[in-house]
């Protein structure tokens, strides 16, 4: 095929250059220009993050944290760690009463609730060490979102409409008004100044536009007057951290995804090899026992991430090595009962309130490389909280933490050491932006948000691509599952697993769940054959897209 452009096949876009996935029409459109300037993939996921900030407040952020891993157009893989840290005043027992119970929801809800923030410091690093483009032409576009304003979305409207409000604040409550202090409707223009402004001293002033200064001051003023933990030293001292990635292969293809303090590169390739023991000749996608064996190879990769995972900076000896080979996973694999459903000990872990609004960006460019950036508020718009005068929404990322050491329970808690509340802590999350790669070329870009479903749904649709040979869209829109080791039960998307499935897994011994949706990915897949990109969001995502040069 001779593509003149971009085009738009069943809900994909084929192009031949460049492309950028993401949440947001208009942030994925930014990258592109970036691209089409001559900048590279991490120029073009800067911008489109920035962009989200304005444009996808739910989880597009300043006032959060996430992580990028990078292909470079030599093949060269790293990773890049901007989660949030707890603050230095940050201690192990801060949401527990004297007795030592847990205080309910207090680590998910209010000021203690937030990490220092990453993800300008982030994207920042990442721009400096590997971008091409100078940084304030990638912020730019965002202040012009925020100071111009852009047209408000239905799905946009509703989504603050579905955020239960923190009580004691009301940052949110007026965050959609416009100047005469009335709500934005859909169809209205939206603008953000103060964000504008905030963003406009992360534009000249780099990193220390945000961690120094004027923004810095305002946000260690808030912390000051509502009891927060943050201060000046917790800002100056932030930093991102580039790490190796974790690396497995499966069938062939190289997988490169995030390490710890994320869980879901080992988790994920602990599956994958698990997933490789299937004689896959003998197995369809589309029957019981593929489903069966999912869930088994989950609850086994779930369980070893409750138990060994946290910040790699706090836990030396995490066995990642073994977590993550081939001769462990047949070892895992063989304990599968083939025909029953087993059950989850009551040793083993839950931790029933991961946020589950994060987003992804996947982005690839003319010159053989790529990003897979996935960030998070925690939350939908995180804590809800924020000052007037910055425009921006702080995370709830504390929550990400096991809040009471030794405490697991069936009914819902992680007690496991590795994870626990320490200052300057980063808490593990479920993140996983990964890249597949074949002959050192991007061959797959994917990630999603939703909690701890993150690992699975990213899981599920790589084993689609690369097991099954589904195109990406298809691949995105497959019916999916979801088990975390506890609580036992299998979550399933209602609309999409057949009746046939869900009835013999019941007969199996699996407990079911029905929910609407699990995961919203965004992905880039490369056709070999005619040497293009394909890309696409997933239906979840209501202004989502994926845009192509
Ligand atoms: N806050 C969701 C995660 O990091 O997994």
């Amino acid at each position: 095929m001779f593509l003149l452009n971009a085009i738009e096949l069943n809900s994909q876009i084929i192009a031949k250059n460049g492309m950028v996935v993401s949440d947001s029409d208009i942030a994925s459109q930014i990258g592109i220009d970036v691209l089409k300037k001559g900048g590279n993939a991490i120029d073009a996921v800067t911008a489109t993050a920035f962009a989200l900030a304005v444009t996808f407040p739910a989880a597009g952020n300043i006032g959060g944290g996430g992580f990028i891993i990078y292909l470079n157009s030599k093949n060269k893989v790293t990773s890049i760690d901007f989660r949030e840290k707890a603050p230095i005043l940050a201690s192990e027992k801060m949401f527990q009463n004297e007795t030592g119970d847990l205080i309910y929801n207090s680590n998910h809800k209010g000021v203690k609730a937030i990490g220092v923030p990453g993800t300008v410091d982030g994207l920042y690093y990442a721009h400096k060490k590997y971008g091409t483009i100078p940084w304030n032409e990638l912020v730019q576009p965002a202040i012009n979102l925020a100071r111009n304003g852009f047209i408000m979305t239905i799905g946009l409207f509703n989504s603050v409409n579905n955020r239960k409000f923190h009580p004691t604040q009301d940052f949110l409550k007026n965050y959609f008004n416009n100047p005469q202090k009335k709500i934005v409707k859909p169809g209205e223009i939206w603008i953000q100044k103060a964000l504008s402004e905030t963003l406009i001293s992360i534009r000249d002033e780099g990193r220390n536009g945000f961690y120094d200064g004027w923004v810095a001051d305002e946000i260690v003023e808030f912390m000051k007057k509502n009891n927060g933990l943050i201060t000046h030293k917790d800002l100056k001292n932030y930093n991102s951290v580039e790490r190796d990635p974790i690396k497995g292969d499966y069938k062939g293809y190289k997988i490169y995804s995030m390490p710890p303090p994320s869980s879901g590169g080992v988790t994920l390739i602990s599956m994958l090899n698990m997933l490789e023991q299937i004689e896959t000749e003998k197995i369809n996608f589309d029957s019981t026992k593929y489903f069966h064996l999912l869930i088994e190879i989950m609850r086994i990769g779930f369980f070893e991430r409750a138990k060994y995972l946290g910040d790699p900076d706090f836990n030396l000896n995490m066995p990642i090595e073994k977590l993550t080979s081939k001769v462990s996973s047949k070892t895992k694999f063989k304990l599968i009962n083939q025909n029953k459903a087993s059950k989850s000990l009551i040793n083993g872990i839950n931790h029933p309130n991961d946020g589950e609004n994060t987003t992804h960006i996947s982005v690839v460019d003319k010159f053989g490389g790529a990003v897979s950036l996935t960030y998070t508020l925690e939350d939908s718009f995180g804590s809800g909280m924020g000052s007037t005068k910055l425009g921006f929404i702080f995370n709830n990322e504390m929550g990400d933490f096991n809040p009471v050491a030794g405490l697991t329970t069936e009914a819902g808690l992680i007690g496991t050491s590795p994870n626990l509340i320490e200052p300057e802590k980063r808490m593990l999350s479920s993140m996983t932006p990964t890249i597949v790669t074949k002959n050192k070329k991007p061959y797959l870009i994917i990630g999603s948000p939703g909690g701890r479903t993150i690992i699975n749904t990213v899981f599920q649709t790589i084993a689609n691509v690369l097991l099954f040979n589904m195109g990406i869209k298809e691949a995105i829109e497959a019916p999916k599952i979801h088990h975390q080791w506890f609580p036992d039960n299998v979550r399933f998307e209602k609309n999409k697993l057949s009746d046939e499935i869900k009835n013999k897994l019941i007969l199996m011994g699996h407990n079911l769940i029905g929910v609407e949706q699990l995961g919203n990915l965004m992905g880039i897949l490369f056709d070999e054959k005619n040497k293009y990109f394909i890309g696409a969001s997933d239906s979840a995502s209501p202004d989502g897209a994926a845009i192509g040069y």
